[in-house]
């Protein structure tokens, strides 16, 4: 369903168990991030009703998110670190299209949600199958279902508003970009590392 060109190495599983606490740390601000971009797109995109219901919605599971794994954090006693930066994010930004129309933008930052929830799913499946950890394994596979609600809230959105834009064109453009940033991840114990 979700067309990435490249799977992730079940070895970075390994790495992610060497170190729980910073995985938790930084998945905890993935959904901080996650919540901020839904309100931001909510923000530059406000003259479409259903899009702010839905993003809306949307922003409070990712809260919800950040709260059960903020949860998880203190019930093992590890504390929650300072924000991490997620350097794929950043990589995968420079891909959206900053000079184009209005239109352009938002449906390039619909395509580029869609693709980090997507990424998150798989990375999410893995962990659950992988980890080492019954209680981690079940929470991964719930957020993985999910993101990928997510996944098709965004694609959904970029077509229903997308019309006079190639957007089919576009996401294969995208998946291209992914799948070959991708290539220099799965080292480090980060959602998207
Ligand atoms: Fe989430
Ligand atoms: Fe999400």
């Amino acid at each position: 369903m979700l067309h990435l060109k490249l799977k992730t190495d079940p070895r970075w599983v390994n790495i992610v168990e060497s170190n729980i606490e910073e995985i938790l740390t930084d998945h905890a601000w993935c959904e901080q991030k996650a919540a901020t971009n839904a309100i931001t797109i909510i923000t530059l995109n406000s003259e479409y009703p259903e899009l702010v219901t839905e993003l809306l919605a949307l922003a409070k599971e990712e809260l919800e998110h950040f709260e059960m794994v903020q949860e998880i954090i203190k019930k093992r006693g590890f504390s929650l670190g300072r924000e991490r930066k997620d350097s794929y994010v950043n990589e995968l930004y420079k891909f959206m299209n900053k000079g184009g129309s209005r239109l352009h933008a938002m449906v390039d930052r619909l395509l580029f949600s869609a693709m980090i929830e997507a990424r998150s799913c798989e990375r999410f499946k893995l962990l659950s199958k992988e980890i080492n950890d019954p209680e981690l394994s079940k929470f991964y596979n719930d957020l993985m279902i999910s993101e990928a609600g997510h996944y098709t809230t965004f694609i959904t959105f970029a077509r229903k508003y997308g019309k006079e834009i190639d957007v089919d064109k576009r996401w294969k453009e995208l998946v291209e970009f992914e799948g070959e940033l991708i290539k220099s991840y799965g080292k480090h114990e980060t959602i998207h590392g």
